[in-house]
């Protein structure tokens, strides 16, 4: 299956768990491709406003996926800005299978992350997306690692469904 794995991350954490989800899948045989959010002019942190925030063209063809995986941190308890920007921006994602996982610090998913997945999916879902697995990871949990290793294995179950 092609899959194409697209993160917003500017301390490194999303793409840590971007890469160990991809080396799972591509364990699994499956076709990877992992991509950064480039922000034009680069990141200002405290830009909240999705419409000032303008992202480089990607390099991943999104129409040619059988899988899209999207990832990013938490922000002000929502969606960082930078995601929202890049999804706002996309036509459509017309029957996309899509998984989406987000990071961040607090250590309650309802401290921002249950929000951020949300948000992140209805703008999906309104472009047509198929959600079929969605995950969180709390940074300073002492149990992240398990939870990273867990995360990878539940997507890496959904995608041998979406497969078959
Ligand atoms: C401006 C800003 C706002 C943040 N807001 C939250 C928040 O509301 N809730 C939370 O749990 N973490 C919050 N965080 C922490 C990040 O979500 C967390 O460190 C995340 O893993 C960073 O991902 P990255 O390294 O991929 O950028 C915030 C970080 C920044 C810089």
């Amino acid at each position: 299956m092609k899959i194409g794995i697209i993160i917003h991350s500017m301390t490194g954490n999303t793409s840590l768990v971007a890469e160990r989800i991809k080396n799972r899948l591509e364990n699994e045989g499956h076709e990877l491709s992992l991509e950064r959010l480039a922000i034009i002019g680069g990141e200002d942190q405290n830009q909240s406003d999705p419409q000032k925030i303008s992202i480089e063209p990607l390099s991943t063809n999104i129409e040619e996926l059988d899988l899209l995986i999207l990832g990013g941190p938490v922000r002000g308890f929502q969606a960082s800005p930078a995601m929202k920007a890049f999804l706002g921006g996309i036509d459509k994602l017309g029957g996309k299978d899509t998984m989406i996982f987000v990071t961040h610090a607090f250590p309650f998913n309802w401290m921002g992350g249950n929000s951020a997945i949300k948000q992140m999916r209805n703008i999906c879902t309104e472009k047509g997306a198929n959600i079929i697995f969605t995950g969180i990871i709390d940074w300073k949990n002492s149990k992240r690692e398990i939870q990273i290793d867990s995360l990878a294995a539940g997507v890496a179950r959904k995608a041998t469904k979406a497969a078959s």
